[in-house]
């Protein structure tokens, strides 16, 4: 169905075939004896060369075949003496679909800046970096689904709007419909939402986790892959106000099984990437070694495929926090004043912590668990001090990875109700919002823990891309929502 791919003309070619190929012109060079032209239809990262003998076509067509331009060429695959190709195609015919004006056209056969290309996120998959992280980022969702699929888990679908603050940290985008000039008022002179399009005030999920919880307290085992929206207004590498998240939910799954859980499953993708990727990843490996050449010997980072690797075949280390606080305050850093962030039992941990432990420390993935109770969320299993003695930590659990800090957030859940009402009125929340939540502790209650993967940061490891806002076709972040 549909036009051939380069991709399977590429992988599978037959000498002596007509072949009808559509796709963009990245460059055109002309020598005496012909005409060659580099087409990418964003199948792979290879380009098909067509060739024409000159006079074979028209001065008008010959000028409007441009970088950028959008054609259908008829020809016959003929093997290639260029270097590189094994196969090209002979022009029998030339339609041009879409010119794009040499004069306009913002994308140049050379290397452009990863800043300028943001600022034209329109045309910015047709370079080979993008088109490589797009397909990468299409191969790394698929394996999420083939994963859980194969698990026995269920694909369960988390509402975009709602009316709960998941996290409890009111990053919340609202979705409203009244008139923002004249709001409705109610007798106290506050905007009154119960005249608001559902009655009440919603937001942008922060997190599908709540509702995955209920699907599990009757599927057993559920995800949700969905984006997910935070008005955070950080303007870091790693953070998006709109990101994809991949949250699996298990009943009967203690902190332990969550761990075992979350590092397979991440080694598991990584590993379809480093299987399907070939090509892309070693367009990126070489990439990234050519930004580095500039920086000394030993601080260049491992090549991308190399680290990948490392990752799948190495157990991840696990501690709890209060290891961790152990090794930071014994640190270099600390003892030289070097953090900028205090260290001490209490405090939520800084991105430079956590590279120092990932990156300096153990010097591979690590999974930090048992964190303080008033630095995590409502939801999250307290851990007893003494038989049915709570305690000052709760059952967490963080995976931290080099150049990402921490990739996947977590815990086991908990299950008790007199607990967790406790929790939710220790942490300030309304426990009449969350009545429906709250039931499933009343009703067949059960063990169960989940976690939170950030699929960009997923990408951006996996690419290697320093940038959060360069592994999502379009981003969005502070002050831009351009595309
Ligand atoms: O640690 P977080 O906030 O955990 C939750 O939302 C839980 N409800 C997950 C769960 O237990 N089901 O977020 C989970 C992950 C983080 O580890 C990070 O990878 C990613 O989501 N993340 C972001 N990614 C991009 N931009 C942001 N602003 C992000 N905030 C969190
Ligand atoms: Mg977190």
């Amino acid at each position: 169905m549909g036009p051939i791919q380069i991709k399977k003309i590429v992988e599978n070619a037959h000498v002596g075939e007509s072949v009808t190929i559509h796709a963009w012109v990245r460059t055109k060079r002309e020598s005496k004896n012909a005409v060659f032209i580099a087409l990418n239809d964003g199948s792979t990262l290879h380009n098909l060369q067509a060739v024409a003998e000159p006079g074979q076509l028209s001065e008008a067509t010959l000028r409007q075949i441009t970088t950028g331009a959008c054609l259908k060429v008829i020809g016959t695959l003929v093997e290639s003496l260029g270097a590189g190709q094994s196969v090209e195609v002979r022009v029998q015919e030339i339609h041009i679909y879409g010119t794009a004006d040499p004069d306009e056209y913002p994308l140049q056969p050379k290397k452009h800046s990863l800043e300028f290309l943001r600022e034209i996120a329109h045309l910015r998959p047709r370079t080979n970096t993008f088109g490589a992280i797009l397909r990468i980022r299409h191969a790394l969702a698929f394996a999420v689904h083939k994963y859980y699929n194969d698990r026995g888990f269920f694909y369960l679908h988390a509402p975009v709007i709602t009316a709960s603050d998941a996290e409890g940290a009111g990053e919340m985008f609202r979705v409203t419909t009244l008139d923002m000039n004249k709001p409705p008022r109610d007798e106290a002179g506050k905007i009154d939402y119960k005249e608001d399009f559902f009655g009440r005030e919603t937001n942008l999920t922060v997190s599908g986790q709540l509702e995955g919880e209920l699907g599990a307290m009757a599927l057993s085992k559920i995800y949700t892959f969905g984006p997910t929206f935070r008005a955070e207004n950080s303007n870091t590498t790693r953070h998006l106000a709109e990101f994809w998240m991949i949250e699996p939910e298990m009943a009967f799954f203690e902190l332990k099984d969550n761990m075992d859980l979350a590092e397979d499953f991440v080694k598991s993708v990584i590993g379809y990437a480093l299987e399907h990727c070939v090509d892309d990843l070693d367009f990126l490996e070489k990439r990234q070694a050519d930004e580095e050449k500039s920086k000394p010997q030993q601080e260049r980072a491992m090549p991308l495929s190399e680290k990948l690797r490392f990752v799948v075949d190495n157990p991840f280390e696990r501690l709890t926090y209060t290891e961790a606080i152990d090794i930071l305050t014994k640190s270099k850093p600390h003892k030289e004043k070097k953090f900028q962030y205090h260290v001490e039992w209490g405090i939520d941990l800084q991105s430079e912590h956590e590279r120092y432990l990932v990156e300096k420390h153990f010097k591979k993935p690590v999974i930090l668990t048992n964190y303080p109770r008033a630095i995590k969320s409502f939801y999250m299993k307290v851990d007893d001090a003494a038989p049915g003695v709570p305690g000052p930590t709760v059952r967490a659990m963080d995976v931290l990875f080099p150049g990402i800090g921490e990739i996947i957030g977590g815990s086991q859940r908990e299950e008790n109700y007199d607990v967790l009402l406790e929790r939710v009125h220790e942490v300030g929340i309304d426990p009449e919002n969350l009545w429906w939540y709250l039931e499933t502790r009343k009703f067949g209650t059960a063990p169960h823990s989940g976690f939170g993967l950030g699929f960009e940061r997923l990408v951006q490891f996996v690419t290697g891309m320093g940038n959060i806002r360069d592994v999502i076709p379009f981003p969005r972040y502070p002050k831009s929502a351009e595309f």
